[in-house]
């Protein structure tokens, strides 16, 4: 675990610690006496508290590990949670989204009555396109309140939905409809970026090439760009629900069964092929509802924003189903930190007095990097809480983050969880946690979290080793789609009966957790997942490229940056050119973020004898650090003549 060590070193000695505000705390919905609740006590009380059931459950929880079941015997619907029973309780006019477009000036509000409204109008359109209970169906979107409503509108039906990212792509896309199954794909014409178009349609075009499945696209017009609509395959949102009355008894709330599948989210694993992950109705809204109300501390009153995209888990679990199903008001924002100008972000909490912001440590380095300047010219001061998520965050951005946007008064958040635990996991509570810059603090009540040496054995305090989750949560994963054996392989199978979250972490004297970053082959990139192997093969799927290996090495905006060494076949010869049509290419084949940062052209790559490629040694080499072992190397020369030009050659990156 040689990451491991460096980051321990990183993280050494952070002494300084953050009491809960009094006023806080008096107010917090979280108290201390949350912990000490029984596992299955604590989520039946919340599973009746935040969520409405059409049939009660019988029984909280069968766990036949690798598999739970939670709230056996209840049915339920998500969109009816999220949307309709707020508008029933009377609350129909409380605001669900404002939304921001990217460019500037376009604004709109949906409360939740309008959301149903919408909601309604494309769940009656769908149906009659035929999508019903179990019809499989993708959404490629931009960050359009359209897409939330699109997740609802499936979910309203009982129809699983699996949502791909709008930065992926078509190939990226393609392989995910394929996988599921996808009968129909939600899409658009195009989405904004930096005040670029980004053409989505003719994305999902070439993804439909690929999979055969999807008889049907729905269009959204977003930014009314020119695109070509497949006749009697591709139909305009608009027009379909133009004679919508949006009248919800039309289009009632399918029951579903607290284990029926809500969606497939697929995330990067340590093989070329992504994993779908499964999450079920039941128990992930409880989990989400739950975790977003203590740690997001939520009152009616309260303006929420978590400004990742709705593509992610994060966008999932704390945009969509969490927030809405809390009937919360959030901010929604289509574009990028620095459109038209690097405080774009400040003046969206000035504008709608934000009260807690949730966000990742990569993007509050960038804010960093650009100075404080920027959110100085704006009155932040509605801000009462912040969070952090999908990387370890360091203690001066943590620090600059309290200062800078929280006026120096706020609790930090600083949660860990993954698409597969569908929730937060680990965090501190605010108003009851006494937070600390750099660590998660500890595990949600009703989690239980140990760190293992490589034999499984729990390690001393301030030891670092394998996080392990020992008990199930209600929002776990319930297994990777049509892969049974490989949900046993990759999470159940190193220790027995345990979780293993593929990230290492120590935990202090005083029972608080430090996060490590990842063991496994996946980097973490700007707090996106991205696995080595799978940056391999699309290197290694580019005509002039013999041999790949990918590894990442730490940067200071983006967590951690790729970087690639490759082998040409014998007739091609390195240049800057092509470093660029290589990193294209990885663009083309799974999407922007995994472009390498930096190609670094080599004769041989480092192997063992059996040749296997010595990936840990490379991280060593890009890291400029030590070489580790390297008694297994079949030919010790290799590398080091890389580490030579690694020091001596940084005109090769990207
Ligand atoms: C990392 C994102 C340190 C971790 C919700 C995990 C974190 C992976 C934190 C999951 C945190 C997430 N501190 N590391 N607070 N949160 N991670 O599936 O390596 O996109 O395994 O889910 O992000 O990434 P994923």
């Amino acid at each position: 675990m040689s990451s491991e060590r460096h980051t321990i070193e990183a993280l050494q000695q952070e002494g300084r610690t953050f009491p809960p505000p009094p006023a806080f705390a008096a107010q917090a919905n979280a108290t201390a006496a949350l912990y000490e609740r029984d596992l299955e006590s604590f989520w039946g009380a919340e599973a009746i508290a935040r969520v409405s059931w059409s049939t009660p459950f019988e029984r909280v929880l069968d766990w036949q590990p690798p598999y739970a079941r939670w709230f056996l015997g209840g049915t339920l619907n998500a969109c009816h949670n999220c949307v309709d029973r707020h508008v029933e309780a009377g609350r129909g006019d409380r605001v669900a989204f404002h939304w921001e477009g990217e460019p500037e000036g376009e604004r709109r509000s949906l409360t939740f009555a309008d959301l149903q409204r919408e909601v309604v109008r494309l769940a009656s359109a769908l149906r009659r396109l035929g999508v019903g209970r179990g019809t499989p169906v993708g959404i490629y979107m931009g960050m359009v309140p359209e897409q939330a409503i699109a997740m609802l509108a499936c979910a309203r039906l009982g129809a699983p939905h699996t949502v791909v990212f709008g930065g992926f792509s078509a190939e990226a896309l393609g392989s995910r409809l394929k996988d599921m199954g996808c009968a129909v794909l939600i899409t658009q014409d195009e989405g904004w970026r930096r005040g670029k178009r980004v053409p989505l349609k003719a994305n999902a075009d070439s993804a439909l090439a690929l999979a055969p499945s999807v008889g049907t696209a729905v269009v959204l017009r977003r930014t009314g760009g020119a695109v070509t609509m497949a006749p009697g395959r591709d139909r305009w949102w608009h027009e379909l629900v133009a004679a919508e009355e949006g009248d919800p008894a039309g289009c009632p709330c399918e029951p579903m069964d607290a284990e029926d599948l809500l969606y497939l989210l697929y995330t990067s694993g340590t093989t070329a092929q992504p994993k779908g992950i499964v999450h079920t109705t039941g128990g992930y809204l409880v989990g989400v509802s739950t975790t977003h109300h203590y740690v997001f501390d939520v009152k009616p009153d309260t303006v929420y924003w978590c400004a990742a995209d709705i593509g992610w888990v994060t966008g999932h679990s704390y945009i969509v189903y969490g927030p809405l199903c809390n009937g919360t008001t959030s901010v929604l924002y289509e574009g990028t930190p620095d459109f038209p100008d690097r405080d774009r972000w400040w003046a969206i909490v000035e504008r709608y007095r934000v009260s807690v912001l949730y966000t990742a440590p990569t993007s509050i380095r960038t804010h960093m990097r650009w100075g404080p300047a920027h959110a100085e010219a704006h009155d932040l001061s509605s801000l009462r809480l912040l969070g952090t998520v999908g990387e370890p965050i360091n203690p001066e951005a943590w620090i600059w983050y309290r200062d800078h946007i929280g006026g120096g008064r706020t609790p930090i958040v600083d949660t860990w969880w993954q698409t597969e635990t569908g929730m937060i996991m680990i965090t501190p509570l605010p108003g009851v946690t006494t937070c600390k810059p750099g660590s998660a603090g500890r595990p949600f009540p009703g989690v239980e979290v140990r760190v293992v040496d490589d034999h499984g054995r729990e390690v001393a305090r301030e030891q670092g080793g394998h996080l392990v989750l020992t008990r199930p949560w209600p929002a776990m994963l319930r297994g990777i789609h049509r892969d049974p054996e490989r949900y046993r392989e990759t999470y159940w199978s190193r220790f027995p009966g345990v979780y293993v979250a593929g990230d290492g972490a120590r935990v202090d004297q005083d029972g608080d957790i430090w996060l490590l970053g990842r063991v496994d082959d996946v980097m973490n990139v700007s707090a996106h997942r991205i696995s080595t192997i799978e940056v391999e093969s699309a290197l290694v799927d580019h005509p002039s490229v013999a041999e790949a290996a990918v590894c990442g090495r730490s940067d200071p905006t983006t967590g951690q940056a790729i970087v690639a060494y490759v082998t040409l076949k014998g007739e091609h010869q390195p240049s800057v050119a092509h470093v660029q049509r290589l990193r294209e290419h990885v663009g083309r084949k799974i999407g922007k973020i995994a472009m390498p940062a930096s190609i670094v052209f080599t004769g041989e790559l480092p192997k063992t004898r059996s040749g296997k490629i010595m990936r840990r040694l490379l991280r060593d080499v890009a890291e400029h650090r030590a070489l580790g072992d390297t008694t297994t190397l079949a030919d010790p020369q290799v590398l080091e003549e890389l580490r030579a030009r690694a020091l001596t050659d940084p005109g090769q990156e990207g």
